[in-house]
This record gives C-alpha cells, structure tokens and sequence, in this order.
C-alpha cells in the first residue's frame, strides 16, 4: 500500500530572472514500510520535492506546489497540499518527519539535547507528564544508540560530535512515531565509519516502528545498501523509477546509465578513468526543448526533441526515454565478425 502518493507536482520559484519551474510533473509513490531512494546530481530537485512535501519551501521565493501529494495510513487519508496552515504542525513531525544533511541547522544551538527532545513530546503529546516526557527522551537517546544518554541529556549541540549530533536528529524526527521519515542526504556530511552506523541505526528503527522512508542521496553506494526502490531525478523529472535491482542490472535511461558507470568500482584497474556524465545540468531558465537530457546524452537524435512520457518497460520499471527500446536493441546487438577476434 502506497502511504505516499506523489502526482504530477509542479514546484516554481520566484527569482530576478522570472519564474523558475524547479519540478516539472513530478511523479511517485512510496509503499509503508518501505525505502524509496531519490537520486541524481545537485540541483535536480530532490531537495524541492522534499521540501515541497514537508510544505516548507522558502518564502516568498517558493510558490505554493501544484499536484497532489496524497497521504494514506490506512486511517487518515488527505491530500497534504490542500492541508490548511494550521494543521501542517500536525503532520510534520507525528505523520511525516525528516532529518537533513547538517544536524546544526535544524537543532537549536541555544538549547539542551533534551529540552529540544522534549520540546517535541509536548507539541504532540499535550497529555504527557513532565517525568514521562524526560523518561521517553531517554529510551529515544538510548534507542539511537547514543552512550550515556542521562549525562548527553543535558548537552547542547555542539558538545556533540557529528554522528552524535546525527542521531540526536534522529532521536528526535522518530519522537512521535512517524509514518514516513524523510532523508534528505543525511549521511554526506559524515566520514565513512560512522555513515555505516548511521545507516544501520536508521534500517533498526524502521523494521521497529514499520516506517516508510524518503532517501534522498547522489550517492548510488547508500542507494544499494539502503533502498527497496529507486526514482532517478534529471532536472525536475523523473527519469527512471524501478525496483533497485532494475536500477543496478537493467537502467534504461541514459541518465542512469551514465550514474551507474560512474559508480567506481573495487575490480577494475586504478589507470582506468573514472566514467563520468560530460556536461552539467542545464539551468532552470535555458531548458532543451523536449527530454531535458538530450545535450548530455551519448544517444540523442532528433527525435528527443519531443517530450518523453513515462513508459512502463515491466511491472514497477518506468522510463521517460523515448528511445529505450532502440538503446536497448543496439547494446544487445552481438558483436559482429571482428568484434569476436
Ligand atoms: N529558493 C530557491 N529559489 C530559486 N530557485 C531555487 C530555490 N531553491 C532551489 N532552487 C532551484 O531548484 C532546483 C533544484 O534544487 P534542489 O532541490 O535544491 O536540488 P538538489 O537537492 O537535487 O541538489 C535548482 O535549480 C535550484 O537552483
Ligand atoms: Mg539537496
């Protein structure tokens, strides 16, 4: 079952040079209790979705998103963009919550671990005593593996290191149980070891609580590890989405093609050059006409001027490419005469 239904989400920004269509018919769905990975380079819109989900795009610049984003838990179901303000407190946090890239700028700097924890029991739990609120902060700092969480209790943000103030963040999106937890890039900024722990900690709390999550990432290694399945985003769309095992054996999308040759890998010689997609993203304002890729595209003809329209290639595996099947043919074609020699 869906417990998040993205639909055709149009996001602008009001900007010097006009108005900027940073999503562009943005669609997906994400099952409960699954892990659906976001990708694809900076500024493809993986942050504006999230952002657009959450209803926390910046003002005045962001304009409110066209679509729908429907929510359904199986016992509330609405349409998160027809949401009045006022119930928007309500969502965030105890329906959907979401930890960013760099723990500082969501956690207070000015309070302690556990006032900024328990900040957030009393916004959603009214009810809750004082002492319980405190005895809940500490099983969440203990359930985020967090060593010493009475003494860490009384910490402010910066006496923690970045894995720690990491999991506070964590400790703190999953204070209300929420349905779905959205990532955005929640390990880039840490170094490997404890990106590993991290990820770990977060697949834990989601067998536990049964919670659906929204990983955005550009990094196709955490994809792998982390993800049930994957939608590839290329400037505002959606290029590729699929089961992650489609995504790594069987990408159509050019696009995908290129992210996952450039992934490095342990079995090839060190001489080799890295793979890497020529180019950059196309900005906001200078779109091609057609597929948004085709100036990148080592496949591109005349014919991707004309806008491509999501086509199923199996159960789940969808691709905006006009010329897949084509693409596809010519990769299969065995190796002529001199090819074998
Ligand atoms: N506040 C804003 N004003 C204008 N444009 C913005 C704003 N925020 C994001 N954008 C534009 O939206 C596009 C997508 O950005 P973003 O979602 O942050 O990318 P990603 O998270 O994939 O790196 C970019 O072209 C970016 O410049
Ligand atoms: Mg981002």
């Amino acid at each position: 079952m869906a417990i998040l239904t993205v639909k055709n989400l149009v996001t602008t920004f009001e900007t010097d040079r006009g108005t900027a269509r940073a999503l562009d018919g943005v669609s997906f769905a994400l099952e409960k209790g699954q892990t659906l990975g976001l990708v694809g380079e900076s500024g493809c819109g993986k942050s504006v979705t999230s952002l657009s989900i959450m209803r926390l795009l910046p003002k005045p610049a962001g304009n409110s998103p066209e679509g729908e984003i429907l929510f359904d838990n199986g016992s509330d179901r609405f349409d998160i963009l027809k949401q009045p303000v006022e119930n928007l407190l309500k969502i965030r946090g105890r329906k959907i919550a979401m930890i960013f890239q760099d723990p500082l700028t969501s956690l207070n700097p000015v309070y302690t671990v556990g006032y900024q924890l328990m900040e957030t029991l009393k916004v959603h739990f009214p009810e809750m005593s004082g002492a319980a609120m405190f005895k809940r902060s500490i099983e969440l700092l203990t359930d985020v593996g967090i060593p010493a969480p009475d003494q860490r209790i009384h910490e402010y943000p910066h006496q923690l290191s970045g894995g720690m103030r990491q999991r506070v963040m964590i400790a703190i999106a999953l204070a209300c149980e929420p349905d779905i937890l959205i990532a955005d890039e929640p390990t880039t900024a840490l170094d490997v070891t404890i990106q590993a722990q991290i990820l770990e900690l977060m697949r834990k709390l989601q067998q536990k609580n049964d919670m659906a999550i929204l990983f955005i990432t550009h990094d196709l290694g955490v994809v792998a590890e982390m993800c049930d399945d994957v939608c590839v985003m290329y400037a505002g769309k959606v290029a590729e989405h699929a089961p992650v095992g489609e995504i790594f054996n069987n990408p159509k999308h050019p696009y995908t093609q290129g992210l996952i040759h450039s992934i490095p890998k342990l079995d090839t010689e060190q001489k080799s050059k890295l793979f890497e997609i020529k180019g950059m993203v196309p900005d906001l304002f200078s779109m091609p006409e057609g597929c948004r890729f085709q100036n990148r595209c080592p496949h591109a003809t005349a014919a991707c001027k004309q806008a491509p329209v999501p086509e199923r290639v199996k159960d789940g595996h969808e691709v905006s490419c006009i010329r897949h099947a084509e693409i596809a043919a010519a990769n299969s074609t065995p190796p002529g005469k001199s090819g074998l020699e």
